[in-house]
């Protein structure tokens, strides 16, 4: 933790209430006090109604097949059985698809994924709804099909969720044939589950004259409203989704909370009664989609310094069996295959391709970590070509300053800090002392291997799509100087409503336990975009700020008028108001300007200038600016078993002014952290002929626990400013920094390659399980030792292997 951030958390509260500023100052979560207490409220929490029933959904047992009929007399048979629900129940439409209308609610027709679910169980207990809903393979009937399981199989059939898109610029062929040296490459990057620790879940309670309350886990409210209104045939305004926070979305609950929100109010409004569904994990897993895992085909040119003159490079993801989001990750992929680095001439093609699998949608990220992982794949690649250490390859691409700073998609690098913040990190982390101490110490180390990595990340911060960079919200301030306040975004852990609330005490000069965040909420502010693209605080912040700022031009007015002096110089500071040279408390104000009839409440808006998108073509300025970072890790890899074990993190993290250092520290810890998770030990694996997910619970699946923090983690935030106009002059936190856990992979592909005497590509994959290390380790000893037979090519046997 940074010193300054640990001495304030270490004040007393009073002193730090004192302190005056309200932005930039480390305050704790909003809820940090009910977190730890067990005392936060989560949808699964919320008290029942009374007569409240529960749900289940019952699942297509088989990946592709004609849905023929289902045994209804069966499940409805079943104890404590309500009702059964199918296709046919839904009065409106039977869609929940967030861009394309692909996506039906309950399966019509045919099953298009095994865990695609076919009908809903709506029974008295929890328990008993799912007991009916897991004979599903006995009740269904359903002729099966061929399905397609993986992307090169949809790929070659030419099967995509949505066209294929391509970003270009130059003439990358011509330059690849013209520069000195050249690198063919293929590589695969696995995906990653979300792993929210609050599963999806809605709760859905009728109201009077046909209305729905919806409690649901999304970070898209908005979009559930209208998926539930669209589904049930009903106006918005019929229906209400209110979430207060989420344990956890990570793009999870963006638009497939949509499948949960739906099946509950769809029952709660054909039976009258409040209903409740909550998969179990399993369940979550096998309906629900992920990160999208990417395979990757290269053609680099570049010249002795390891300068890319020229790349075409071919993205190839499985979407799943719908669109959801994917044309977007997609879209992200592409923008963010440059990373930190100028690439003059470049091709990029991009290919969702469709299969008999779960949809797979927005992670952390969402997309662009998999488009930059490719370009340091590449340069890690090209610098052991060139014998040089990776950093010097990377230095010699980053982009410049002033020239050399156009992106692919012709948006200008502005604010690029990536040359000084990697100098800084270098220095801080002993980076170039310690990679030739771990030099000495392989030498004498047959068994046990170090690796070190340096990384940089540049990341555009906005949504690629114009119209969802807007926000709205709601500032109410009573009479004795307290006040609530409500805007569009969702609270997922990341401390939106903190630096939001932060936001208002400053506009108003109040201290924090005056301001109350209130759930997230349609019937309050409308229209919403989900909270994604990290943009949660840059938007809702701005609204919110709007709304106070309204509500102090119009006191300080009123201040003025009655006590003297110009409304501009009116202060508003510690609950008090500095007006004419006298200092009022601010619930004295307050009460005689509400007895003058002022208006003590605003809306607020904002929508982020100067964007525009060409999407076809893929140029123009989608990202109102970048945030940077770099980190820096070290590894010990053990060669006879393939166990690895992070040994030391540095991480340096641009959050322009931070709003909360405390909170931005959290963020970029836990992103690094979920970053190394999904490189390193997160595995998905899909029984190859049913495809099956068999990786659908933590017995399975690993995701990095406390003991996986490296003993020495130090994380910085980098001293810098914002050159756009944003919410005090911050940056975007929430996805970024997962680009950090590069490092831990690259350290880890480091270590492998010492073994060749860095000679040989030790050939990877992602994530880098004990399994991937010990297969890449016994190709990089087969390489050299076939190096030493002189008929044999070495590069060759890497690759045979
Ligand atoms: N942090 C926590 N604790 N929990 C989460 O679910 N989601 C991440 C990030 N950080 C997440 C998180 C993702 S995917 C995004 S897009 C941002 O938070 C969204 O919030 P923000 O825009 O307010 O940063
Ligand atoms: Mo975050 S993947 O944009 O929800």
């Amino acid at each position: 933790m940074n010193r300054a951030v640990e001495s304030f958390l270490n004040t007393d509260p009073a002193a730090q209430a004192h302190s005056g500023a309200r932005v930039g100052v480390p305050r704790a979560h909003e809820s940090a006090h009910l977190h730890v207490a067990g005392a936060a409220p989560y949808v699964d929490d919320i008290p029942e109604v009374a007569g409240t029933l529960h749900a289940a959904l019952g699942l297509s047992p088989v990946a592709h097949g004609k849905l023929r009929g289902i045994d209804l007399d069966k499940l409805r048979s079943q104890p404590g059985v309500v009702a059964v629900l199918t296709a046919a129940d839904i009065p409106g439409s039977n869609d929940c698809g967030a861009i394309v209308h692909d996506e039906p609610i309950l399966a019509v027709g045919e099953v298009q994924f095994l865990g695609q679910p076919v009908f809903a169980i709506i029974a008295t207990e929890r328990e008993l709804a799912r007991r009916a809903a897991a004979l599903a393979r006995q009740v269904l009937d359903i002729e099966p099909l061929p399905p397609v399981l993986t992307a090169r199989e949809g790929h070659a059939k030419g099967q995509y969720v949505v066209p294929p898109a391509h970003l270009v610029r130059g003439d990358a062929r011509a330059a690849i044939a013209a520069a000195p040296h050249r690198l063919q490459d293929r590589f695969v990057l696995g995906g990653q589950e979300q792993f929210y620790l609050e599963g999806q879940i809605s709760y859905a309670v009728p109201q009077e004259d046909g209305c729905l309350k919806v409690h649901c886990s999304t970070q898209h409210p908005s979009e559930m409203q209208h998926v539930v209104a669209h589904m049930l045939g009903k106006q918005k305004h019929h229906v209400q989704v209110e979430c207060r926070r989420m344990g956890g979305g990570f793009g999870g609950k963006e638009s497939q909370s949509a499948i949960f929100a739906s099946v509950a109010s769809l029952a709660a409004f054909k039976l009258g009664r409040p209903v409740k569904l909550r998969p179990d994990r399993d369940d979550d897993f096998m309906i629900t989609g992920r990160r999208h895992a990417f395979e990757f085909d290269v053609d680099v040119g570049f010249d002795d310094e390891g300068r890319l003159l020229g790349v075409e490079v071919e993205m190839l993801t499985n979407a799943g069996w719908s669109a959801d989001l994917s044309a977007a990750v997609m879209g992200r992929a592409l923008c963010h295959f440059d990373n930190a680095y100028w690439l003059p001439d470049v091709a990029m093609h991009g290919y969702c391709a469709r299969t008999n699998t779960q949809s797979n949608t927005a992670f952390r990220g969402f997309g662009g970590p998999q488009g930059a992982f490719a370009i340091e794949h590449v340069i890690d690649t090209v610098a052991r070509r060139l014998g040089r250490d990776p950093l010097e390859v990377r230095r010699a691409n980053f982009y410049g300053v002033g020239e050399r700073d156009v992106t692919p998609y012709e948006q200008k690098v502005e604010g690029n800090v990536i040359e000084p913040l990697v100098a800084d990190l270098e220095a801080s982390s002993g980076y170039q002392a310690r990679r030739a101490e771990i030099a000495a110490w392989n030498a004498q180390s047959p068994v046990l291997k170090r690796g070190i990595a340096l990384t940089p990340v540049k990341f555009g911060i906005s949504f690629n799509v114009q119209h969802l960079n807007q926000a709205g919200a709601l500032v109410h301030l009573y009479t004795d100087g307290s006040a609530l306040v409500n805007h569009g975004g969702t609270e997922m852990g990341q401390g939106l409503n903190t630096k939001v609330a932060q936001v208002v005490a400053h506009e108003l000069g109040l201290s924090f336990d005056r301001i109350r965040v209130t759930a997230t909420d349609t019937f309050k502010v409308v229209n919403t975009s989900a909270t994604a693209a990290s943009t949660g605080s840059d938007l809702n912040g701005k609204a919110a700020q709007d709304a106070a700022r309204q509500i102090r031009e119009r006191l300080a007015a009123f201040a003025a008028g009655k006590h003297g002096g110009a409304a501009d110089e009116v202060r508003f500071v510690h609950d008090h108001v500095e007006v004419n040279g006298r200092r009022v408390p601010i619930e004295e104000l307050l009460v005689e300007a509400y007895l003058a009839r002022v208006q003590l409440w605003s809306d607020g808006f904002y929508a982020t200038p100067g964007l525009h998108w060409d999407s076809k073509n893929m140029k123009g300025r989608p990202f109102y600016y970048f945030a940077y970072g770099a980190a820096v890790s070290e590894v010990v890899v053990d060669t006879l078993t393939g166990e690895t074990k992070l040994l030391r993190g540095d991480l340096l993290h641009d959050v322009g002014k931070s709003l909360n250092p405390a909170l931005d520290l959290g963020q970029v810890e836990g992103a690094y952290i979920q970053g190394m998770g999904w490189l390193t030990m997160e595995e998905l694996v899909w029984h190859p002929k049913t495809g099956a997910l068999l990786t659908h619970a933590p017995s399975t699946y690993k995701i990095p626990t406390a003991n996986d923090a490296p003993p020495v983690f130090n994380a910085r935030l980098f001293d810098n400013t914002n050159v756009a106009d944003s919410i005090h002059r911050s940056k975007a936190v929430g996805e970024p920094p997962l680009l950090l856990g590069f490092s831990v992979w690259h350290a880890i592909r480091d270590a492998v390659s010492s073994i060749g005497g860095h000679r040989f590509d030790p050939p990877l994959r992602a994530p880098a399980t004990a399994e991937a290390v010990l297969d890449a380790v016994e190709a990089v000893q087969a390489a050299a030792a076939q190096a030493c037979a002189p008929s044999v090519d070495a590069a060759e046997a890497v690759e045979a292997k």
